[in-house]
């Protein structure tokens, strides 16, 4: 079998999106509905084989709350890979998003790979998506996509709470780092 190749990569958003439910069910398979906010960051690491090769991610799960985010550049600072996390329902945590990508193309490394992710995709109206009142989401879809094909990134949108596209946001990544 193939050595697994270390990828560090650190998540970073707005409190509350759902950062720590998406490193839980890539991890766990699990999911928490009243899931405590992250205090300074958390550390986990997980395997992921994609074709032929290993790559275990060593996860920094970073705090949201705004008192927390003068400690991101630690975390980010050696980083391989980044996903920056919003809700789908919350456009203010969409801008958050927006700044994080900038700050990462500024101040993180330059062959870095990010993924955009719009995460509580669940609490969005299938069946009715022209129904305003009652649909919950606020970011559209080609709001994201915009924006990961202006700052050249991937982008998902996912649910933590149904396991949708979680997994394949970390297949996605791995894909796309360089060899090194
Ligand atoms: P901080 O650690 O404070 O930065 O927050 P976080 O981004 O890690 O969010 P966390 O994972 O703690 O989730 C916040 C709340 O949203 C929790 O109550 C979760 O159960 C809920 N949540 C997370 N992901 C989803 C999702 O995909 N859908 C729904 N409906 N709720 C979610
Ligand atoms: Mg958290």
């Amino acid at each position: 079998p193939n050595p697994a190749t270390s990828v560090k990569l650190v998540l970073l958003g707005e409190a509350a999106v759902g950062k720590s439910s998406l490193v839980l069910r890539f991890v766990s398979n699990d999911f928490q509905e009243n899931k405590e906010p992250t205090i300074g960051a958390a550390f986990l690491t997980q395997k992921c084989t994609i074709g032929s090769k290993v790559i275990k991610y060593e996860i920094w799960d970073t705090a949201g709350q705004e008192r927390f985010a003068s400690l991101a550049p630690m975390y980010y600072r050696n980083a391989q890979a980044a996903i920056v996390v919003y809700d789908v329902t919350k456009p203010a945590s969409f801008i958050r998003a927006r700044h994080w990508v900038k700050e990462l193309h500024e101040q993180a490394s330059k062959d870095i790979t990010i993924a955009l992710v719009g995460n509580k995709y669940d609490l969005v109206e299938q069946d009715s998506p022209e129904d305003e009142e009652n649909n919950m989401r606020k970011v559209s879809v080609e709001e994201g996509q915009n924006l990961a094909d202006e700052e050249g990134i991937l982008f998902f949108e996912s649910s933590a709470k149904s396991g949708y596209n979680v997994n394949d946001i970390f297949i996605g990544i791995g894909s796309k780092i360089p060899e090194s």
